[in-house]
C-alpha cells in the first residue's frame, strides 16, 4: 500500500501511516495530498484494520504546507491551487474526524502550521516531548489558512491560540499536553512505546462501538440537544443492527449472569 510519499505497516489491527519525505521535514507537498487521500480511503474498507496512527518519518511530524511546491509552484495556477487546497482540507478536516476507525496522531517532532489540522481531527493525539510545535504563518506574513484556524477555534483555548498563531513562538510536546492539543507528552525515546500500547488496548473494543463513540461524540457536538438526543437513539439502534445485539447479548448479559465487571475492564473482542 506504500506511494510516493507514505508509508503503511499493518500489524495487529493497527496501521501506521507514515509521511514519508523525512528531507522536506514531511512538509505535504501536492502528491502527499493525494497519497493520503488515497491510503484513507483503501484503510477505511480494510478489516485487518481497526485503529489508525498517523505520524512521520525522520525528525519531524510534519512541517506543513510544503510551502514551495504548494504556495510558491501553484501561485499562477489557481485551478491546480484550488484542487490541490480542496483535497487538503477535505483529508484533514473531515475525513479524519468522521473516520469510521479511531485515530492517533503520534507526534515525533516538527510539527507546523497545516500539520495543527491533522493532530486536532485526530481522536486523539501524543507527542514527544522534544517535539516542536509551531503556528509559524505569523512569521512569513501569513495566517492560520485552509483548516488551521477553524482547527484553533475547535481544541484551543482563546488565550492560547491567539497568543501562538500571534507570536509564532514555538512550542514543545509538554506544553503541547498542559495547554489540551495533545493527550499527553512523552520522552521521544518512549513514544512509540506508549502509543502503540494505548493504541493496541483500543484495538481490543468493539470496533462497532467504536464508531459509534466517535459518531454521537462528533456530530452531537454540531447539533442543537433534541437533534443529538435523537441522532444518538438512532446510533443505538444502528449499532444494535450492526453488532447483531452483542451488546446486549455479552456486554450486557455476561454482566447480569456474573461473569465480568465492565466498570474494571473490558473483554478482548478480538477473539469473539
Ligand atoms: N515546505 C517546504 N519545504 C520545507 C518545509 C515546508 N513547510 N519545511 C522544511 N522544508 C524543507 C527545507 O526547505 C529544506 O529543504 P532543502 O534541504 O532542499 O533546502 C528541508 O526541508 C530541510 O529543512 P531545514 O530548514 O534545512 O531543516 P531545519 O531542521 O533547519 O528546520 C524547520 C526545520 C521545520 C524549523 C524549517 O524547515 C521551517 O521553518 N520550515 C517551515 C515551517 C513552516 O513555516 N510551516 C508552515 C507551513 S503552513
Amino acid at each position: 500500500m506504500d506511494t510516493e510519499t507514505i508509508k503503511v505497516a499493518i500489524n495487529d489491527g493497527i496501521a501506521k501511516i507514515l509521511f514519508n519525505r523525512p528531507k522536506k521535514k514531511n512538509a505535504m507537498n501536492p502528491q502527499l495530498h493525494r497519497d493520503i487521500t488515497d491510503v484513507l480511503e483503501r484503510l477505511r474498507y480494510d478489516d485487518a484494520v481497526r485503529v489508525l496512527i498517523v505520524t512521520g518519518a525522520g525528525d519531524a511530524f510534519s512541517a506543513g504546507m510544503d510551502l514551495k511546491e504548494f504556495f510558491h509552484d501553484l501561485k499562477d495556477q489557481p485551478k491546480e491551487y484550488d484542487r490541490i487546497l480542496r483535497l487538503a482540507t477535505e483529508w484533514r478536516s473531515r475525513t479524519l474526524r468522521y473516520y469510521p476507525k479511531p485515530t492517533i496522531a503520534m507526534v515525533n517532532g516538527f510539527c507546523f502550521g497545516g500539520a495543527f489540522s491533522i493532530v486536532e481531527s485526530c481522536d486523539l493525539a501524543f507527542a514527544a516531548r522534544e517535539a516542536k510545535f509551531g503556528l509559524s504563518e505569523i512569521n512569513f506574513k501569513g495566517f492560520p489558512g485552509g483548516s488551521v484556524s477553524k482547527s484553533l477555534a475547535n481544541l484551543f483555548r482563546p488565550r492560547d491560540a491567539l497568543f501562538y498563531a500571534m507570536t509564532g513562538r514555538p512550542f514543545d510536546g509538554a506544553e503541547a499536553e498542559r495547554i489540551g492539543f495533545v493527550n499527553k507528552a512523552f520522552p521521544l525515546a518512549e513514544l512509540e512505546h506508549e502509543t502503540m500500547k494505548i493504541a493496541a488496548e483500543i484495538a481490543g473494543k468493539d470496533p462497532v462501538a467504536l464508531q459509534m463513540t466517535k459518531d454521537a461524540y462528533r456530530h452531537s457536538l454540531e447539533m442543537p440537544l433534541d437533534a443529538a438526543l435523537n441522532f444518538i437513539v438512532a446510533k443505538e439502534a444502528e449499532m444494535t443492527i450492526k453488532q447483531g445485539d452483542a451488546w446486549r447479548r455479552e456486554g450486557i448479559g455476561d454482566f447480569v449472569a456474573g461473569e465480568y465487571k465492565p466498570g474494571l475492564g473490558g473483554r478482548d473482542s478480538t477473539r469473539r
